[in-house]
Order: C-alpha cells, then structure tokens, then sequence
C-alpha cells in the first residue's frame, strides 16, 4: 500500500476544500428552487389591506393629463373620481350621507332600515352598493319613462326601483318627493321593520362636507399645497362646494370656476346673480331638466349644498353639448381617456380658464365617472374614435361653431342621467 506524506495529504485536503466551495456557489447561483422556496423581500412594517368596499372610497389618484398640459403650457390635473369603487364621485357622498345617519341615530344596520333616494344618476348606483355593503336596503324612486336600463342595474345592485310617472317637483308624486314620502310611510308603519330615510342628497349638507373631508384635503395633499384654479360643475353643488370651502381658506389667491353645460341657470347665477337661461324660455324648454346632453351637472334651482359654496366661486364658465364631444373624443385620441360627459365639460372648462390664466399656472378639475356610463346617449352622440383624422385643442374649442346642433331625444336617454 502506497504510502503518501503529511505534505500530499495537506494539499489535498485544500484542494478538496476549495472545489467544495466552487460547488456551493455554483449551486446557489443556479434557479434550481421553485419560486415558493425563493426567499421573498422584506415585507413592508405595515399592511395594506382595506376592510370591504367601504375603505376603498376615496384616495384617488391626481392624474397629468398630458395633451390639455402640453397645449396650454399650464399643468392640467384631473382627479380621478371614475376609479371610486361605485365608479364614480357620489361614492364618497354616499358613505357619508349614510355614515351622518348613523352617526345621528337615523340608521342602524341590518334592523330593517332602508335608505330613500330619487335617482336617476350615480347616487342610486352608489348608494344601492353601499346600502348592501353596510346593512341596509334602499330604494330608489325614478320616473318611468327612464330606459330599463336603469333600473336593471339598480336591480341587480340590490335596490329596490320605483318607477313613477314623470312629472314636475312642485308635485307630490315627482320621483324625489315620492322617495321623501315613501321614507315617512316607512318610518310611520307599524308592520315594516326599521325606519325610513331619505338621503336628500340636494338638500343634506353632509354631501358638500363628503368633499371637505375628503377631496378637498387630497388635491391640497396631491399637489403639495401648489393650485391656482379649481374647476368643476355641479349637479347638487357638493363637490364645488366642498372642495372650494377647504382649498380658499388654505389658498386665499385660489380661484374657483364653475364649469356649467348649456341650459343650465347657475352660470348666469354666478355671473350676473340671477337664475337664468335663454333656452329655459316659455315655449323652447325640452323635457329634460337642462337643455344638454350632459348628465350630472348642470340645475335650474338652488340647491343648498351649491349655497354651500357659491360665495367661494369667482367665476362660470359655459360649456356648450360639441364642445364637450370634442373633448371627449379628445382625450380619447390622445390619452385613452374615456371619460363621461360631465368630466369632458370640466377639462372644456379648465382648458379656457388655463388659457386665460396664461403659462405657468395649474388648474385642477374633476374626471367625475368613466364613458362606460354615458355609451347610450353622449357617447353614442360624440361618435368612435379613431379613422387617422388628428383633431387639435383648437378644433375642440371651436366645436361649438364648426358642428350643427344635435337634437336630444328623451327615447336615447342614458341610463346614468342627472343626479
Ligand atoms: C357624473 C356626475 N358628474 C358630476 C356630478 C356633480 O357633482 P355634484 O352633485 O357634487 O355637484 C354628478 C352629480 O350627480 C354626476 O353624477
């Protein structure tokens, strides 16, 4: 037997050694592991993890829309309402309409009490979401020439519809006062569980304290304290007066526009003090509640929550129904923006306040819900997209003189109209 010296075996033992190590490295380097056994990266100290639909609403993001930006030379920021879980900004008006009554001793979960609203916009969507995320039942009253469309969808939602004949608020039996009503019976009667109540979104100052607490302290947060304009329409007023009552107080040199479409009274209201407008005469009024295509804003009363704000807002700006297409069809072309018709009458609205404020300047608005909900009736107004033909901010700006008007016809009504 061959017999090795003490030197041999040593340097052997490190030769081994070192191929050992060569191996171990080697075979860490290798993706030999299943992603499961992957060592996972420090976990962040605190969770993200939201408790039900609820504590998703709010929080949305503040988005550069990029073309009304470049065009103009100032930063045109749009909040994106259309992301809310409900799909659009009555979400936060909802949850806290319901979480005042509550908070008041007006609604207890799941006793049988049911939430009282009329509707034909996203407030019953939101609420018809909330009321069963939280608890409750709600019903909502509509006028029944309303495409079934909307209903269906309420339906479905959970809520229950009633559909009443139209007619005008001074009667008893219009949609809001037959919600108002059948909110007392509820609360009257001696047979039906729980109570009655009527949300009011017009009237219940809890609406414009929604965007006090909510909106109006993200978009000071978002934009690090720097706003020169705030622009949005309003259907009940909440959102501009919220918004506007916590940003002036913070940001004195803050200017306020309303973004108003046509047939709406608050531009003259804001502009000359009197609640009115031309085509409201006797005799040229159609049997809409504004003379527009565009739903959700736009109103010929006031309402509480817009007397909320309306000493804090500077200025109105008129949007006409082409304008608004072009806008839409705009940020379609340029951004994938698909927005509804409210929203395209905001940027109409913050693009001429940015261009008369001049370069430098940002201007924040609201995109208040998607296009998906206005398929049936803007949208299927404002056309497709697309086909090669590049159009400019200047062609949308001039729409309203390059395109002959189009007729509103109740029988194409979409299924999110008004408020
Ligand atoms: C789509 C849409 N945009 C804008 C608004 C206007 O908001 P506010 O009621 O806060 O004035 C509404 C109101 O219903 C709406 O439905």
């Amino acid at each position: 037997m061959q017999r090795y010296s003490q030197t041999t075996i040593l340097l052997g033992g490190i030769a081994i050694g070192a191929g050992a190590v060569l191996v171990a490295d080697w075979l860490s380097d290798r993706p030999s592991e299943t992603p499961r056994e992957r060592k996972s990266p420090p976990a962040k100290a605190t969770e993200d993890i939201r408790n039900g639909l609820e504590e998703c609403i709010g929080n949305t993001p503040l988005i550069r829309i990029k073309c009304l930006s470049e065009a103009t030379g100032c930063e045109i920021l749009g909040k994106a309402e259309f992301l809310e879980p409900g799909g659009s900004v009555k979400d936060r008006v909802a949850m806290k309409l319901i979480e005042t009554a509550e908070a008041e001793g007006l609604l207890t979960p799941h006793s049988g009490d049911k939430v009282y609203e009329g509707t034909v916009g996203s407030t019953g969507v939101s609420l018809a979401i909330l009321c069963r995320a939280r608890g409750y039942l709600a019903h909502i009253c509509m006028p029944n020439d309303q495409s079934a469309e909307k209903s269906d969808l309420l339906t479905k939602l959970g809520a229950e519809v009633e559909r009443v004949p139209p007619a005008p608020i001074v009667d008893r039996a219009q949609f809001v006062n037959k919600a108002r009503a059948r909110s007392e019976e509820h609360t009257k009667s001696p047979i039906i569980p729980g109570s009655g109540f009527f949300a009011d979104q017009f009237e219940n100052e809890a609406n414009w304290k929604a965007h006090y607490e909510g909106t109006g302290p993200e978009i000071f947060d978002q934009c690090g304290g720097k706003l020169d304009c705030f622009v949005a329409g309003a259907g009940t007023g909440g959102t501009i007066s919220g918004v506007a009552r916590y940003l002036k107080p913070h940001l004195p040199k803050l200017k306020i526009v309303l973004a108003d479409p046509q047939g709406s009274g608050l531009y003259n209201r804001i502009r000359y003090g009197v609640m009115f407008d031309v085509r409201e005469r006797e005799g040229t009024r159609r049997r809409q509640q504004v003379d527009t295509i565009i739903e959700g804003i736009g109103i010929n009363r006031v309402t509480a929550n817009f007397e909320a704000g309306r000493p804090l807002i500077d200025d109105a700006i008129r949007v006409g129904d082409e304008e608004a297409m072009a806008m839409a069809r705009f940020l379609v072309e340029r951004e994938g923006l698909f927005v509804g018709s409210s929203s395209a009458v905001n940027c109409v609205a913050a693009v001429r306040t940015a261009l008369q404020m001049g370069p430098g300047h940002r201007v924040v608005t609201i995109l208040c819900d998607s296009g998906t909900r206005h398929l049936s009736k803007f949208w299927a107004k404002a056309g497709n997209v697309g086909g090669g033909w590049k159009m400019t901010l200047e062609e949308v700006l001039s729409a309203e003189k390059t395109r002959p008007s189009l007729p509103v016809s109740p029988s194409r009504a979409s299924p999110f109209l008004g408020s």
